[in-house]
């Protein structure tokens, strides 16, 4: 039997509810396809680190080294100074695990309310491929005179055209499969020198691909474009903070927070890539099943894809699909059902087998693009 072994890191707040819900459509998943998996349980996250005052140590990347993929939920909490298990915990394990790509599709599944009046499923499914290990996210800065009224900070943003190629190769890839159309999202016209370095490597990468038409957009034209025009976007590559940005605002057209999935891409086979919901860990509502489970679930399914298990992929996106066009009916105060019950139905979807797959599945693209 096909086994895989992935580590569980349910994190703080929200993180382990909606990871237990998507560890439940796991098990069907795993019934009706037919493989195992081990799981090991990892315990990062606030209450570890005011215990033990350790973050990600080298200790634990080595033992998460080990697995084929790492199930993540949440990390952030108010216990902790903003920032340190941010940086020392997500940050740290994209860049251990050179987590080259972050994987974030805008998809619109039919029958979910969108915010955006008019938007229909047909116009929104787009892929942001957001560099995951540069930017302003590593440069460290500097700061004097704290606390004075000349407190002087430089915040810098580091770009390679190593880390930009890998992520504008991956972007080309991925659109060679889809609707062949890669957009660089960027600020060229005032980050001059990051946006010559992106743009110089678009180039140079597009020519390799020649059926794939190239696209350029400001990010904060993006941020127009998005709302009023995703039908505009199929692959859209942009820098590690951009990304950040411009993915919250995808989320929103895709139905909120709780539905939009993401895959930390490792691209070269000698680590784990990492699957995360793209909303935090959400202190207020942690522990009274409140949270969508879609995102996590979705996440699931990106997962999967990459570990090869195509058709548990299709059929749990399938069934995430159903049950969130489902929950308007259901809602009554809040989402009309807990995290757990929604997570029980998509399990109880996926062992039915009856919903038919999401039409042109990123999942499949996936298999063609992602693994090693
Ligand atoms: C995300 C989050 C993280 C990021 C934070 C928590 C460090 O916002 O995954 O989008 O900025 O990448
Ligand atoms: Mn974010």
């Amino acid at each position: 039997m096909r086994s895989h072994s992935i580590a569980v890191l349910p994190g703080d707040g929200v993180g382990p509810e909606v990871t237990a819900a998507a560890l439940e459509v796991l098990d069907a998943a795993q019934e009706v396809f037919g493989f195992s998996t081990e799981r090991t349980d990892v315990p990062l996250g606030a209450d570890h680190y005011l215990e033990t005052g350790d973050l990600l140590t080298d200790d634990m990347v080595e033992r998460l080294r080990a697995h084929d993929a790492i199930l993540f939920g949440a990390i952030g909490s108010p216990r902790v100074r903003p920032g340190v298990l941010e940086r020392g915990i997500i940050l740290a394990l994209r860049g251990a695990m050179r987590q080259a790509i972050n994987l974030r599709p805008v998809r619109l599944y039919p029958g979910v309310p969108t915010p955006v009046d008019g938007l229909t499923p047909q116009r929104c499914d787009l892929v942001v491929v957001r560099e995951n290990t540069e930017g302003s996210y590593v440069a460290e800065g500097s700061a004097v005179h704290r606390g004075t009224p000349a407190w002087t900070a430089v915040q810098e943003s580091v770009n390679t055209w190593y880390a930009v190629e890998r992520a504008v190769d991956f972007a080309y890839r991925l659109a060679s499969v889809r609707r062949k159309r890669l957009t660089l999202c960027h600020k060229t016209n005032v980050l001059v020198e990051a946006g010559a370095l992106w743009s110089a490597v678009v180039e140079e990468v597009g020519q390799r691909y020649p059926d794939v038409e190239t696209d350029y957009v400001h990010v904060d034209a993006m941020c127009m474009h998005l709302p009023v025009s995703p039908e505009r976007f199929d692959v859209v590559v942009t820098d590690n903070l951009f990304g950040d940005i411009v993915t919250d605002l995808g989320a929103v057209l895709q139905g909120g927070l709780g539905v939009a999935a993401s895959g930390n891409l490792h691209l070269g086979g000698e680590a784990p890539s990492m699957f995360e919901p793209v909303h935090g860990s959400a202190p207020d509502i942690a522990g009274r099943g409140w949270a969508n489970p879609a995102g996590a679930c979705l996440s699931l399914a990106l997962m999967l894809g990459h570990l090869g298990e195509g058709e548990a992929a299709a059929s749990v996106e399938a069934a995430t699909a159903r049950v969130l066009a489902d929950l308007p009916a259901l809602a009554g105060e809040g989402m009309g059902a807990s995290t757990a019950e929604l997570g029980q139905r998509v399990a109880a979807l996926v062992r039915d087998g009856s919903t038919p797959a999401v039409e042109g599945s990123l999942m499949s693209q996936l298999a063609r693009v992602m693994s090693p």
